[in-house]
């Protein structure tokens, strides 16, 4: 393996101030959790954001630093205006919704566009600044689209890939955009532009053509007399931990208190960081329809909802907390007893112990996203089962819906149809769900994490590097 540069807005591990003690905690999200094996193998660095350390005081911040080095991550600090601007403005108000179909959230006037070019300069001249000759610099997601282009211009013969985790919306989406073109040509400073699915590509070279006039030849794009290359590469987990850490006696442990604390009741679990993207609101509402159609249920179903907290300053998350807390509310109003209460939402992150005793004690996981990249929840959630059981309910617009076809899949916008499938998974006998779990199994563990930094580290270590291509 190569040695890797990696570069993205948020590093792998987060730091974490409460009260006077400070320590540095794993990052949730697919990115952070799915590249940590890859950058621990490859033996190379880390560039990104440790999160907010304004707080620190000068000797907590050289101990960090020190646990940084430790972890090779080479950390980029913001400034407040930078995680208001960068972070919070043109990343998450502007390109997160967009990219997720939703341009009635993305606010009227963008002013932060400058703040995001430069952002980006800045991560681009930091991962100019550790490059060795013969290392693979790979850039990671939507925060940092410009910077494949920027770096493209520091380093002219540097081997560059992108990765963009989340979906690429059709032209018709992407065309909206004011930016479109710096940002499409951004992205092409890549010799290698991946995305999760077939159509995020389809939909990337339909914007190429449409915004720039230029054609991809099968995967191949010429770009100022270079070759860029597209491609599908579905992003895997570390399916083997998983399935170790759900065997271990302490994870079946927890399971057996969470089935005795249960009481016989069913158990349904959903775990998302909380964001607009993940469907909760409409999962809440068909958990209540199959309370509501089948009073023979009442009593005898728990719903465990995990809402990681994310993103918490942009105000549409705010907001969308709000609506999930009311209706959680409404429901254990209406439907609790004075001894069960249908839903269970913890508003916090979990280690990975106790994400891995939910994923292995539950009857039935929901994962039903409005729109999601990829969704690695789903494949953890298959990988932490050796025990062949358990149902999962997985929305049709989930990446991961392309390849885990036996999952139950649902159209999250229907709220009716997705209480069947709650009621479906409920009742399924258990060769079926025996049936439906070998097969998601055996997908997650072929096209595993190890696969997927395999099949794009090949195909771009395979391209002649700019240096061995012709004048
Ligand atoms: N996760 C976590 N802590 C939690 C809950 C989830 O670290 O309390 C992890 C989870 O294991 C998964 C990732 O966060 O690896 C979520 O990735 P996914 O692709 O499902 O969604 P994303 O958050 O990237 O939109
Ligand atoms: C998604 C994005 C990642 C991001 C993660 C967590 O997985 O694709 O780029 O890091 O969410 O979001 P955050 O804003 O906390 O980094």
């Amino acid at each position: 393996m190569p040695r890797l540069l990696l570069v993205s807005n948020r590093l792998p591990v987060t730091v974490k101030v409460e009260k006077d003690s400070v320590s540095v905690v794993r990052s949730a999200g697919g990115l952070a959790t799915g590249l940590s094996q890859p950058h621990e193998r490859s033996g190379g660095v880390w560039i990104g954001w440790p999160g907010d350390v304004s707080r620190l005081t000068d000797t907590q911040r050289t101990r960090v630093e020190q646990q940084l080095a430790d972890l090779r991550c080479v950390p980029l600090y913001l400034s407040a205006s930078e995680v208001s601007r960068f972070y919070e403005g043109y990343s998450n108000r502007v390109l997160w919704p967009l990219c997720h179909y939703m341009l009635d959230r993305i606010p009227r006037q963008d002013r932060d566009w400058d703040a995001y070019r430069k952002a980006n300069e800045r991560f681009a001249d930091l991962a100019a600044k550790h490059y060795q000759k013969g290392d693979t610099i790979w850039v990671h997601d939507y925060q940092l689209m410009l910077v494949p282009g920027m770096l493209r211009a520091r380093l002219p013969h540097a081997r560059i890939g992108y990765f963009h985790h989340i979906p690429f919306p059709s032209s018709e989406i992407f065309s909206t955009l004011p930016r479109r073109t710096e940002l499409l040509k951004g992205l092409l400073g890549a010799d290698l532009i991946g995305f999760h699915a077939v159509s995020y590509v389809r939909h990337f070279s339909g914007t190429l053509l449409r915004q720039l006039g230029l054609d991809t030849d099968v995967d191949r794009i010429l770009f100022q007399g270079r070759e860029v290359r597209v491609g599908a590469f579905a992003m895997g987990i570390d399916a083997a931990s998983f399935e170790t850490l759900a065997q271990e006696p302490a994870v079946m442990e927890e399971v057996k208190t969470l089935h005795a604390r249960s009481h016989g009741e069913r158990l349904l679990v959903g775990i998302d960081r909380l964001d607009y993207t993940k469907g909760i609101p409409r999962r809440l509402l068909a958990v209540q329809r199959v309370l509501e159609r089948s009073p023979a249920l009442r009593g005898r179903l728990r719903f465990i909802q995990v809402a990681v907290p994310s993103r918490t300053e942009v105000q549409a998350y705010a907001e969308y907390r709000e609506t999930v807390d009311e209706l959680v509310g409404r429901i254990n109003g209406t439907y609790g007893t004075v001894h069960s209460t249908p839903v269970h939402y913890l508003y916090r992150s979990l280690n990975e112990k106790q994400l891995v005793s939910l994923y292995r004690g539950t009857d039935v996981m929901l994962v039903t996203p409005v729109r999601d990249g990829m969704n690695l929840v789903a494949k953890e959630f298959c990988a932490s089962r050796p025990d062949e059981d358990g149902v999962l309910v997985l929305s049709e617009f989930a990446g991961a819906a392309a390849e885990m076809r036996d999952a139950l899949l649902v159209n999250p916008y229907d709220v009716e149809g997705m209480a069947d499938a709650i009621e479906e998974a409920l009742e399924m006998p258990r060769p079926e769900r025996q049936h439906r779990m070998r097969c998601l199994r055996a997908g997650v563990k072929a096209r595993d994490v190890h696969w997927w930094v395999a099949s794009f580290l090949d195909r771009l270590q395979g391209l002649k590097s700019v240096a061995e291509r012709p004048p």
